[in-house]
């Protein structure tokens, strides 16, 4: 015979401390609802145990570490916005203000060079990969992300596009100045560095397409680990948790040689750092979940990283 349990709930404000509401004998199965009748915007409540560790939408009483009485702190995290909102914000932007500098509109320089174009084609050739880079960004968020986390706030939002906004505003303004000093090593350089951006372009969009198809197969939830398929770009995956992140910062690395411009590096060394950062964390949790993770496999350098 099942035996039902009770659970006694302190509900505090999680800024304050004070008590919300004390709910009494609810059984262990109570959840928080937050996702089924409201829009992201809405979605903007959280409820944490103690400092700082959020629950999940799935969890419930029974299994959380809490004993017969539960002490539960409410937040409010501000408006907050879907994934698939936040980055178009994000890549819109860059998208935009590059062309600005490209076509050199008023007010950037001086009076004599508005609306004039460079004479190096290396430039037109950077214009055209830099926005064939975020059109794809955008083109795959709408049609192969299904992203499975919940929102992120407003304040994470404008701090992130500033970030991509103002680098895109940096680099677009030395890459396209009258001044800009072409390649040291001529098209040697720029056309190498091309076929680089390209590849790992490629590799990164086979690589989304390749962790969605993964998706689509077990459901939005279901995580399994992704293995090479019969694309060739998909066979880093032999050497790395996040060949994705591989293929960015392969990208970056190609036009920051194409175009020889420090801001540029500077973009791609940050780049590097933070999808460093998420490769590791994410090649932890693979090995921790899955038993049989490949011991081949590093986060996101071959053999080294
Ligand atoms: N230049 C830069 O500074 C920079 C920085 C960050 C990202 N980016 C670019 O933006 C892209 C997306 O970044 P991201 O951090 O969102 O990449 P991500 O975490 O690898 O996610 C990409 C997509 O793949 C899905 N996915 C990941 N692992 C999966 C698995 N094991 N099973 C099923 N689906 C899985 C994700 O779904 P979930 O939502 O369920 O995880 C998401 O829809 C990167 O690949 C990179 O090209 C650029």
């Amino acid at each position: 015979m099942s035996r039902t349990t009770f659970f006694e709930v302190e509900i505090l404000d999680g800024r304050t401390r004070q008590q919300m509401c004390f709910l009494d004998k609810i059984n262990s199965c109570i959840q928080q609802d937050r996702t089924s009748s409201l829009t992201p915007k809405e979605v903007r409540t959280m409820v944490t145990l103690s400092e700082g560790k959020s629950l999940k939408d799935e969890d419930v009483l029974q299994n959380l570490p809490v004993g017969t009485t539960a002490t539960i702190y409410f937040r409010d995290r501000g408006p907050q916005f879907g994934w698939t909102m936040v980055f178009l914000a994000e890549y819109l932007g860059p998208l935009f203000i590059y062309l600005l500098f490209y076509f050199r509109v008023p007010y950037i320089y001086l009076n004599q060079d508005t609306f004039t174009s460079s004479p190096y084609s290396v430039v037109k050739l950077a214009c055209v990969c830099h926005t064939c880079h975020y059109i794809k960004r955008l083109i795959e968020t709408i049609f192969v992300h299904r992203f499975s986390h919940g929102t992120m706030p407003l304040r994470t939002i404008v701090r992130n596009c500033f970030y991509y906004w103002a680098f895109s505003a940096w680099l677009a303004y030395y890459i396209n100045h009258p001044l800009y000093t072409p390649p040291l090593y001529g098209d040697l350089q720029v056309n190498c560095a091309l076929a680089m951006f390209v590849l790992c372009e490629a590799g990164n969009f086979s690589v989304h397409v390749a962790l969605n198809n993964l998706k689509a197969e077990g459901g939005p939830k279901c995580r399994k680990f992704p293995c090479p398929t019969k694309n060739p770009f998909t066979w880093l995956f032999i050497f790395v948790s996040c060949p994705n992140y591989t293929y960015e910062i392969g990208a970056w690395v190609g036009f920051s040689v194409m175009t020889q411009c420090l801001p540029v590096a500077l973009f791609t060394f940050l780049g590097f750092i933070q999808m460093t950062i998420w490769a590791k964390g994410k090649h932890k949790a693979y090995t921790r979940e899955f038993k049989d993770y490949p011991h081949l496999r590093m986060p996101i350098i071959p053999l080294l990283l």
